[in-house]
């Protein structure tokens, strides 16, 4: 089964219009690879602008969204906000959405639920706590994370699934590709017995958490690896080597 590369870089609440430019001139340098899927969440006050700058090849995606089309929810922003804009990805439950902002796994799926519903692509973040790990409950938690998801969705043929393990996000500790593909494949087996054979056989699993340029080639050999979510390495031009992973 093919599945086509996918590679994410997650701004997260960083950049200038100036600084955006810069990393429009690596990614419009590149070259990037033209069988990988390229999309960067981009913060959202710079959506607009960065769409009108971002390479063809590179869509923009928001990094959060609400579970309503508008309505009194001061701060915001509606699929259907994105969808005017002609923003066609979101970013929705990041490891900083659930443990900064304390979204709870229900809202995080009204939320994917609503932004597919509203004709977007969704990134869905799941990824267990260096606690959980260390206390063997990975794939409870990341079973969980994704079956209140699957409670919500029928169509997942616009979902790309991030597995992001907390433990790896900004702190250099990247899982080995052997962690991250006992995971991917434990995911694609849950996939299998709960959703569908189809979905996952072709259903896009990506992998983030300290990912750069030194590390992503032995992770894109993995079997389950169909890509990454990259956050600090997306800022700098290495982005373009990580994007270029299975050259
Ligand atoms: O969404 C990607 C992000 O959480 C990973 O961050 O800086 O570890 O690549 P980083």
């Amino acid at each position: 089964m093919s599945r086509k590369f996918w590679v994410g870089g997650n701004w997260k609440m960083n950049g200038t219009k100036k600084e955006i430019e810069g990393i429009v001139d690596f990614l419009k340098k590149g070259p990037l690879d033209p069988n990988v899927e390229v999309v960067v969440g981009v913060p959202a006050v710079y959506l607009d602008y960065s769409k009108g700058v971002l390479p063809p090849n590179v869509a923009p995606a928001a990094q959060n969204a609400y579970k309503v089309p508008k309505g009194a929810f001061t701060g915001e922003t509606s699929p259907a906000m994105l969808v005017d804009l002609g923003i066609d990805w979101v970013i929705l439950g990041h490891s900083e959405r659930r443990n900064v902002f304390g979204e709870p796994d229900s809202l995080i799926a009204e939320k994917v639920a609503h932004a597919l519903e509203t004709g977007l692509n969704v990134v869905a973040c799941i990824g267990e706590k260096l606690e959980e790990r260390e206390a063997g409950q990975t794939e409870a938690v990341v079973y969980q994370q994704t079956q209140a998801i699957a409670d919500k969705i029928k169509d997942w043929s616009k979902v790309v699934l991030a597995y992001e393990p907390v433990w790896a996000i900004g702190t250099g500790k990247t899982a080995s590709p052997q962690q991250a593909q006992e995971v991917h494949a434990q995911l694609r087996k849950w996939l299998k017995e709960k959703v569908s054979e189809k979905v996952s056989n072709e259903l896009r699993i990506v992998y983030g958490g300290s990912v750069t340029a030194a590390n992503c080639k032995e992770l894109a050999k993995e079997a389950d690896i169909d890509g990454f979510l990259v956050g600090g390495a997306s800022l700098k031009p290495e982005f373009v080597d990580i994007i270029n992973a299975k050259q």
